[in-house]
């Protein structure tokens, strides 16, 4: 059963350096839908959906992340890739379930 999160998440990582690079915001919003889903339903049992989720609880979860509040192996790293205003875009974006 973790086979199944956890094979697609290390490839994710090993992936981030180049979609670091990239420095784009809708790459890294690509990145949170491949695990997260498209609009946010997620696909896969362990992980979250965060679509439709209120947009001040997204963005206080991601501070948390980012700061090590609080701890998860895969959102703590990529929680450290975003600004304050892509935490603020991305919460915005799975709240409204689409772009503005
Ligand atoms: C490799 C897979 C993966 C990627 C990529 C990923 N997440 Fe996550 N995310 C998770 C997992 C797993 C959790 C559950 C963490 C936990 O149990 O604490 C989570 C939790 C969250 C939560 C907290 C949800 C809640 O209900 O408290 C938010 C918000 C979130 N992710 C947003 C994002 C955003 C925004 C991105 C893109 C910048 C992103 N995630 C990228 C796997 C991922």
């Amino acid at each position: 059963m973790w086979l199944r999160v956890i094979y697609p998440a290390s490839v994710l990582i090993f992936m981030l350096p180049a979609v670091v690079n990239a420095d784009e915001a809708n790459k890294l919003l690509n990145m949170c839908k491949a695990c997260h889903g498209e609009s946010g339903m997620s696909r896969f049992e362990h992980i979250p959906n965060i679509g439709w989720q209120n947009s001040d609880y997204l963005l206080k979860q991601l501070r948390a992340f980012k700061t090590g509040n609080r701890q998860d192996p895969t959102m703590t790293k990529v929680a450290q890739l975003l600004s304050e205003a892509d935490m603020q875009q991305m919460a915005d974006y799975f709240y409204l379930g689409k772009d503005k």
